[in-house]
């Protein structure tokens, strides 16, 4: 993969940077800020090579026109605190005063230009219309750094066409993200295990028909338990289920027997009267989810503290250790003991932990614990597992 060295000299250079600046947003506040940090390292590398920043990301998925509440404005103002320098923000992204704003760069300097999905073009599926956004995106730029990890799984003008219309190179981030893809991937320390949550199945199907050929034991929790749950044959009250998937994950259920491969659910779970903060719950055990006096309306909100001792055992155990998806409702109190659970055993763990994900990484935060408790914490969620999944990633593969 070319690196930042392969673009020569970039001093005086106008460089596009693509990030993905695509935090959580309360309004106008950032309710995490880690992707902008995670951007910084490529960020100030660049500026000390004198190269003149200009730098493009999405923010959400608004439909190819501009949205205030999309618009990326207290990304740019966080960006200049974070980089201690003025970071400039016109609010458009193509056009005179984008253009203009480029002409007033000089060496070291930063602009931020507007969310580009607020252009069709950008996510547009026809490969001409993202071509002709990237040539926009193009003009007058010198070289692009590609360095928006949680979007190279995407095939949009920005991750794709731009790398192919000007000298381009893999940023700093992308670079040590697929450091560590590779060490789950190519040789992973044994024990190997998975932790899987989030609420559907159906998201992970690939990721886990994938993973049952290179763990040694998933430990499934999150909204998606409930669907391994019935496919054992339990009821599940009015907790989340994929009535479609049950048939694919008995399968999965028998290949991991055949293979060896520990799967492991939780043996209790907190049920709920309703989804809600105050709601009232229970703990029950995982097989008699209607035994609750919530009874067949019961919902499971977390997995129960016998299986969060479990999975944090498990985890204790494992020398190589991958977590995507939250364990249950993790932004309600009341049911947030297992995902903190989970992601304390990652930090107390002597393995190599590696949190794989917007939600989790937003979950871990949201939490109380600090990056750097954990082995590494990815900036991309989907793009971290369809690398799991064994996929060709567009973003990667036009940098090669
Ligand atoms: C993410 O949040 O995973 C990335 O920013 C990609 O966003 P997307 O799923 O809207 O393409």
């Amino acid at each position: 993969m070319r690196t930042i060295e392969s673009l020569g000299d970039l001093r005086s250079r106008t460089v596009l940077v693509r990030c993905d600046l695509n935090v959580p947003l309360d309004g106008d506040t950032i309710t995490d800020d880690g992707r902008i940090r995670a951007s910084l390292t490529t960020i100030r590398e660049l500026r000390d090579a004198g190269a003149r920043l200009v730098l493009l990301s999405h923010l959400g998925r608004p439909k190819g026109a501009p949205e205030a509440r999309y618009s990326l404005a207290p990304v740019a103002a966080r960006m200049a605190e974070l980089l201690e320098a003025p970071v400039a923000f016109t609010g458009t992204t193509i056009g005179d005063a984008a253009e203009a704003a480029r002409a007033r760069l000089r060496d070291g300097d930063v602009l931020l230009l507007e969310n580009l999905r607020f252009h069709p073009g950008e996510t547009s599926s026809d490969a001409p219309a993202r071509a002709a956004f990237a040539s926009e995106l193009a003009r007058g730029a010198d070289a692009f750094v590609s360095d928006g990890f949680g979007v190279v799984h995407r095939r949009q003008a920005s991750v794709y066409e731009l790398a192919q219309a000007l000298p381009s190179a893999a940023g700093r981030l992308v670079e040590a993200e697929l450091g560590v893809l590779r060490r789950l991937t190519d040789d992973p320390a044994r024990p190997y295990t998975v932790v899987l949550g989030g609420s559907k199945v159906s998201d992970k199907l690939g990721v886990i028909s994938h993973l049952l050929e290179r763990v040694d034991t998933l430990l499934i929790g999150g909204g998606m338990l409930f669907t391994f749950l019935a496919a054992q044959g339990h009821a599940v009250g009015g907790s989340l289920l994929e009535a479609d998937q049950l048939e694919t994950v008995r399968g999965y259920l028998a290949e991991a027997e055949r293979r060896g491969v520990r799967i492991v659910l939780p043996s209790d779970v907190v049920v709920a009267e309703a989804f809600a903060a105050d709601a009232a719950h229970e703990v029950v055990p995982a097989d008699r989810i209607e035994s609750s006096r919530f009874g067949a309306a019961g919902l499971g909100l977390d997995i129960g503290p016998e299986s969060a001792r479990a999975f944090a055992r498990a985890i204790e155990e494992a020398a190589t250790i991958f977590w995507n998806g939250p364990m249950g409702v993790f932004e309600m109190p009341a049911f947030a003991a297992g995902t903190r659970a989970v992601a304390r055993a990652l930090t107390e763990t002597d393995g190599f932990s590696v949190v794989g994900g917007g939600d989790s990484a937003a979950a871990v935060r949201a939490l109380g614990f600090t990056d750097d408790q954990f082995g590494h914490i990815s900036t991309g969620g989907g793009a971290s597992l369809e690398y799991l999944e064994g996929k060709a990633l567009p973003g990667l593969e036009v940098l090669a």
